[in-house]
């Protein structure tokens, strides 16, 4: 699948207010960002409109505040972080929407930019409510959506601000994450394989079940393996096993064998007392676990069988740990995966990371620039890769329309 929508290059901006949704949803503490990559990811969409003589204003949200303003949601980190990246002032509004933002946005000259503040702080952000989206719409005279990280939320600054505010298209980001999500799913350099980790096989069931059409290959680590394991027989100790989903976990395992389907299971995993990493760690056999253990990471045997299963890969898509990463002792086999698939690009496989948790992982390795791609949506790259429409995209305007 190409991409199918109208983007930045498509609008004439000149003086105009371009209300652009970006996602800045990203982590804060003591009123500081602590991670910028959301921002950062989204300049090039911002630069490009600025050159273009557009007057910016730009809208996120921040967190889940419980239907009201809260100071710990503030965007005020994110402007402070946002003039450092792009070297000017950006104006700023105490409401995203209302006289003083609509007056704000009129302030703004040719090539200036305006940050709002958090959109959440009113319900009717995530209720999509038709007149909270019209006061939206105010303070711009087109509207581009770069906030994939929230295409997968139909809310009124996503969804419904396009049926106030034409011609409504998708800026370099978004274009940028559909095109390697979509290729590496419709396109694939074959083998196509997956490696899916995390802790629950019901939170990731719906992309299994789409990629088992696809892929050649599937990897599965994560303390979801137990699940499967335990569906195979196999000792668990205690590792978190899902006994509701054991008979999906079954099915899973028949599809695959029917789609002729390469189904990968660890073979041996780091076998612990204490998750929080308070007990050292020793790798076992995936079998021999006993009762008063769980599993926490991948094993090594586990790490080479998975490097050899992606050795020659054409594409690569990764989501999810394969172990309690955060923890130090039980990183190795989420290290181990982020190492095997970061040789590959430069033997001209196409290797994408979706999912917040696996792109932590990546980053955390120090070997990002390894990557084809490090997808900026957590919930909005699974939903993706599930088949889902995504309602932002969606109601972006398509390529050729007039
Ligand atoms: C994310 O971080 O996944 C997006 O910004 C969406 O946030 P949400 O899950 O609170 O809607």
């Amino acid at each position: 699948m190409s991409f199918a929508k109208k983007t930045v290059q498509h609008l004439d901006c000149a003086g105009k207010r371009v209300f652009v949704r970006v996602d800045f949803n990203v982590p804060t503490a003591n009123g500081e960002v602590t991670d910028d990559t959301r921002i950062v990811a989204a300049i090039p969409t911002i630069r490009y409109l600025l050159q273009k003589g557009a007057r910016v204003v730009l809208a996120s949200h921040l967190g889940r505040p419980k239907g009201g303003p809260e100071p710990k949601y503030s965007m005020k980190p994110v402007k402070v972080r946002l003039e450092r990246l792009l070297r000017m002032d950006v104006a700023w509004a105490d409401d995203c929407v209302g006289e003083a933002a609509e007056a704000a946005s009129r302030a703004l000259k040719d090539g200036e930019v305006l940050l709002l503040e958090n959109l959440r702080f009113h319900p009717e952000e995530e209720k999509n409510v038709p007149a909270f989206a019209e006061a939206l719409a105010k303070l711009g005279d087109c509207y581009v959506n770069d906030a994939f990280g929230t295409a997968h939320r139909a809310h009124a600054s996503t969804e419904g601000v396009t049926h106030f505010l034409r011609p409504s298209v998708a800026g370099f980001l978004m274009q940028k994450e559909l095109d390697y999500l979509g290729k590496a799913l419709d396109q694939p350099k074959r083998p196509f394989v997956a490696v899916l980790g995390g802790s629950k096989i019901s939170g990731k069931i719906d992309v299994i079940t789409a990629l088992l059409g696809k892929v050649d290959r599937l990897l599965i680590g994560g303390a979801m393996m137990f699940t499967f394991n335990k569906a195979k027989g196999l000792a668990t100790g205690k590792s978190l096993v899902e006994d509701d989903r054991v008979e999906m976990a079954k099915a899973v395992l028949e599809q695959a064998a029917a789609k002729g389907v390469e189904l990968v299971l660890p073979v041996d995993c780091i076998a612990s007392t204490a998750p929080d990493g308070t007990a050292p760690g020793a790798p076992v056999k995936v079998d021999a676990l006993t009762p008063d253990q769980m599993g926490v990471d991948i094993g090594p045997e586990s790490v080479k069988l998975f490097a050899s299963k992606l050795a020659d890969a054409g594409t690569v898509v990764w989501n999810g740990p394969m172990g309690i990463f955060e923890v130090e002792a039980f990183a190795a086999g989420t290290m181990g995966v982020a190492k095997a698939i970061s040789v590959l690009k430069e033997k001209g496989a196409v290797t994408v990371v979706g999912g917040g948790d696996s792109v932590a992982a990546v980053q955390q390795s120090g070997m990002a620039e390894k990557f084809s791609h490090l997808s900026t949506g957590g919930g909005a790259s699974l939903e993706f890769l599930e088949g889902k429409v995504l309602p932002g995209v969606e109601a972006l305007e398509n390529e050729g329309a007039a």
